[in-house]
C-alpha cells in the first residue's frame, strides 16, 4: 500500500499507528480475492455469523435484476443481532448507551436490551401481528425505537420506520402505501429545548389511514396527549403485563424473507419503498462496518444519524449490534444548549468513533474551533462521514480540529437502495480529501456517457455499479416494474445511481451530485415532487417546481418556483406562508430557502417541468439543450 504511486491531487496517508491498529492491513489483497471470486469472499464473512440452516447456494442471478443472496439458507438477523451473544460474556456488554437532550441517560446491556426486545416482541404477538405485517414507526431517538424495530424483526414483522422529522402529509403517505396495521410512536421528542409533539402528528395523519388497528405510544416527553380508546396503548403499560416475558423465540425466516421497507424518493412521483431482506442485508452490512470502521471491542461507535434513515438502520441499528459494538445514541440538537454538545458527549461517553454527515461538520465548524478546544478529544481514533460530498475546508477542519491530524476520514459513499458503503476507505487506504476513495470490496463501479459508454478518467458521467452485492435492494414493494424501470433499464447490466461522479488517474471516485429529482438538503434526501406537492395544495398555488440551489451549510437547499392563482399578489407574507404551510405538511426539513414568483414554468412540449432549466437559469449557466422545451 505504501509504494503505491499516485498521480493526481493530494493523499494523505495513515500513520503507522492506524496501520498498527488496523484489523485489514492488506487493502488490495482482499480486493483482489473478492474480485477474482465474489461468492466466495462474501460466503467466508457468511461464515462468520450464526445461521439456522446454511445457504444452497450465495448469489443467484437466474431472474435478474432480481437478485437473490444465501438462497435455501434459515435466518434472522436479530438472532445475529442478540441471541447468540446471550451464552457469551458479551451479555454483559453494552450494547446502547442513550442521551437524552435534556440530559437524562439510559443503558442497555446485550441482555438487557435482548430481554426487552422479548418482551415487546410478545407484546406484538399478542396483539395479532404476524410475519410479513407491516409496521410503520414514527419516533424520535430514544432507545425504543431500536427495541421496536428489533422486535419486528425478531417475529418476522416488516418494519417501515418514517422519520421523526417528517409531517403528517408525509407520514401519511408512508402508511397508507405500506397497508401498515400498526404505528409504533411517542408522545414526543426533545429537540432544541422543544417537544417535538410526534402524536399528535400521528393522530392527524391516521384520519386518513384505515388499515391502521393500532397505536402503540411510548412516554418520552410527559405532555398530555390524546388516546383513542381501543386503538391507542402506552408502550410502558404494556410491557407490565404478564405476558410481555422476557423470552420470545426468534422466528426462523428464509434469506429472502423481507426485513424492512423505507421510504425515499427518487426520479419523479410518490416516494419509493426500498426492500431490503433479512440474509443478504445482514452479511453486507456485518461486513463493511467491521472493515471500514474496523469496529473492535473496546470501541464506543456513535453514528450520528437518526434510526429513521438507511444510515441509522444499517449503522445505528443493525451494523454495531452485528458486530457486537457499542452503540451510542443522543436524541437532540447538536448545539444544544451549546455549541460544544458533541464535544461534551465524546470527551465524557470516550466515543472512540464519529460518523456524521459534512453538513454537520459545516454547521458545527461556525462556531470556531474554541468549542472543541474546550474538549479532551483525544478517544477518537477514526472519523466517518456520509450523505454529501465533503468540501475541503470541512475536511480539513473535521481532520485537524475534532480528529487531532490522527484520526482517518471514512467518507463512505452509498444510499437507501444500496443498504451498505458501496464506495468507501478501509483506515489503511491513502486518503483525497472530498473523495470516497474506491470501490468496497467485490464492486466494480464506472462512469458512463448518455450512451452507456465508459468516458475517460477525469471526465464527468453517470456513475454506475456492475457487480451485485447482498446488502442490495430487491425490489421497490408493491411495485416491481418500477424497480426496474428507474435502476436497470437506462444501462443494461449496470445499476443506476442517480448519481454523476468523475474517476480520477488513479481510480479514486469523486461524486458530484444527483442527476435526478432528487434534492440533497443538508444530507437529507428529498424529492422534488412531494415539495411540490405540498406547495400546490396551498390555495394561492397553481403550479410549483422545486429546485437545490447550493448552500454554504446545508450542501443545497430549496428553492420553489410557484405560479399564483389569479386573485393572489406576490407578498413576502405570503412567501412566508408557503414556506411555513411545506414546513408543516412534509417537515421541518423540507421548508423552502426562497419562494420566487413567476409567471411561467420552463417546460417540455410534453408538459414536464425542466428543472435542469431552471437551475442553470438561477445559477447564471448555460441552459443546455432546449430543443424539447415548448415556445
Ligand atoms: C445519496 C443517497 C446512505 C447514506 C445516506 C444517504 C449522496 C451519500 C455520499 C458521500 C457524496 C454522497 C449521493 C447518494 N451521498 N453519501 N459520501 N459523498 N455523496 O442515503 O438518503 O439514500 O442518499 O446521497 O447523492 O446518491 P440516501
Amino acid at each position: 500500500m505504501a509504494d503505491r504511486q499516485f498521480v493526481d491531487g493530494e493523499v494523505v496517508y495513515p500513520s503507522e499507528e492506524v496501520i498498527a491498529k488496523a484489523r485489514l492491513k492488506d487493502w488490495d489483497a482482499m480486493a483482489r480475492r473478492a474480485a477474482e471470486d465474489l461468492e466466495g469472499f462474501w460466503a467466508q464473512e457468511a461464515e462468520e455469523l450464526e445461521w439456522y440452516r446454511k445457504w444452497d447456494k450465495v448469489l443467484d442471478d437466474s431472474g435478474k435484476p432480481f437478485y437473490k443472496w444465501f438462497t435455501g439458507a434459515k435466518v434472522n438477523i436479530v438472532h445475529n443481532c442478540l441471541d447468540r451473544y446471550q451464552k457469551s460474556w458479551r451479555r454483559n456488554k453494552l450494547a446502547l448507551i442513550w442521551v437524552g437532550e435534556p440530559g437524562d441517560v439510559r443503558t442497555y446491556s446485550y441482555y438487557a436490551l435482548n430481554r426487552e426486545v422479548n418482551q415487546f416482541a410478545n407484546i406484538l404477538k399478542a396483539m395479532g401481528i404476524q410475519k410479513g405485517d407491516r409496521i410503520t414507526i414514527y419516533m424520535p431517538r430514544v432507545p425504543e425505537i431500536v427495541i421496536a424495530m428489533l422486535a419486528c424483526a425478531k417475529i418476522g414483522a416488516v418494519h417501515s420506520v418514517v422519520y421523526g422529522g417528517f409531517s403528517v402529509d408525509a407520514l401519511q403517505g408512508r402508511i397508507e402505501d405500506s397497508q401498515s396495521r400498526m404505528v409504533i410512536t411517542a408522545d414526543g421528542g426533545w429537540m432544541n429545548g422543544k417537544i417535538v409533539r410526534l402524536k399528535d402528528t400521528v393522530d392527524e395523519a391516521l384520519k386518513r389511514c384505515p388499515s391502521v388497528e393500532t397505536v402503540i405510544t411510548v412516554r418520552r416527553t410527559g405532555h398530555e396527549v390524546r388516546m383513542e380508546p381501543g386503538r391507542d396503548y402506552w408502550y410502558h403499560d404494556l410491557i407490565g403485563l404478564p405476558i410481555a416475558t422476557g423470552k420470545c423465540p426468534t422466528e426462523q425466516l428464509d434469506a429472502e424473507d423481507p426485513l424492512f421497507i423505507l421510504y425515499t424518493s427518487g426520479t419523479t412521483g410518490t416516494p419509493k419503498a426500498i426492500l431490503h431482506t433479512h440474509g443478504g442485508y445482514m452479511v453486507g452490512i456485518y461486513t463493511t462496518l467491521k472493515y471500514v470502521f474496523d469496529i473492535q471491542d473496546e470501541d464506543r461507535w456513535w453514528c450520528a444519524a437518526d434510526p429513521g434513515w438507511i444510515t441509522g438502520h444499517s449503522y445505528i441499528v443493525y451494523g454495531p449490534l452485528l458486530n457486537g459494538a457499542t452503540t451510542f445514541i443522543y436524541e437532540g440538537a447538536p448545539t444544544y444548549p451549546y455549541p460544544d454538545r458533541w464535544w461534551a458527549l465524546i470527551e465524557k461517553y470516550g466515543i472512540t468513533i464519529l460518523y456524521t454527515a459534512p453538513t454537520a461538520i459545516r454547521g458545527l465548524m461556525r462556531f470556531g474551533e474554541s468549542w472543541p478546544k474546550r474538549h479532551d478529544l483525544s478517544s477518537l481514533r477514526l472519523l466517518g462521514s456520509v450523505g454529501e460530498p465533503i468540501n475541503p475546508e470541512a475536511w480539513r477542519w473535521y481532520y485537524e480540529v475534532i480528529g487531532g491530524g490522527r484520526c482517518p476520514i471514512m467518507d463512505t459513499w452509498w444510499q437507501t437502495e444500496t443498504g451498505m458503503f458501496m464506495i468507501t476507505p478501509t483506515p489503511v487506504v491513502p486518503l483525497k480529501p472530498g473523495s470516497g476513495t474506491r470501490p468496497f470490496f467485490g464492486q466494480e463501479a464506472e462512469i458512463v456517457d448518455e450512451d452507456g459508454n465508459p468516458v475517460p478518467d477525469g471526465e464527468e458521467g453517470y456513475l454506475v455499479l456492475k457487480r451485485p452485492w447482498p446488502a442490495m435492494m430487491r425490489t421497490i414493494y408493491n411495485d416491481p416494474d418500477r424497480y426496474v424501470d428507474q435502476y436497470w433499464s437506462r444501462f443494461p447490466g449496470k445499476y443506476m445511481t442517480g448519481d454523476s461522479a468523475k474517476r480520477d488517474r488513479d481510480g479514486y471516485f469523486w461524486i458530484i451530485g444527483r442527476v435526478d429529482d432528487v434534492i440533497k438538503v443538508s444530507g437529507y434526501r428529498l424529492g422534488t415532487a412531494e415539495i411540490e406537492s405540498a406547495l400546490v395544495s396551498h390555495p394561492a398555488i397553481a403550479e410549483a417546481a422545486a429546485i437545490g440551489l447550493p448552500h454554504e451549510v446545508k450542501g443545497n437547499a430549496i428553492h420553489a418556483y410557484c405560479i399564483l392563482r389569479t386573485g393572489y399578489e406576490p407578498s413576502e407574507k405570503l412567501a412566508e406562508e408557503l414556506r411555513q404551510h411545506v414546513r408543516e405538511h412534509m417537515g421541518p426539513i423540507a421548508r423552502p430557502e426562497k419562494i420566487h414568483f413567476v409567471d411561467k414554468l420552463p417546460k417540455t412540449r410534453s408538459g414536464k417541468i425542466m428543472r435542469r432549466v431552471l437551475k442553470a437559469q438561477a445559477l447564471g449557466l448555460d441552459v443546455g439543450d432546449t430543443s424539447t422545451m415548448e415556445d
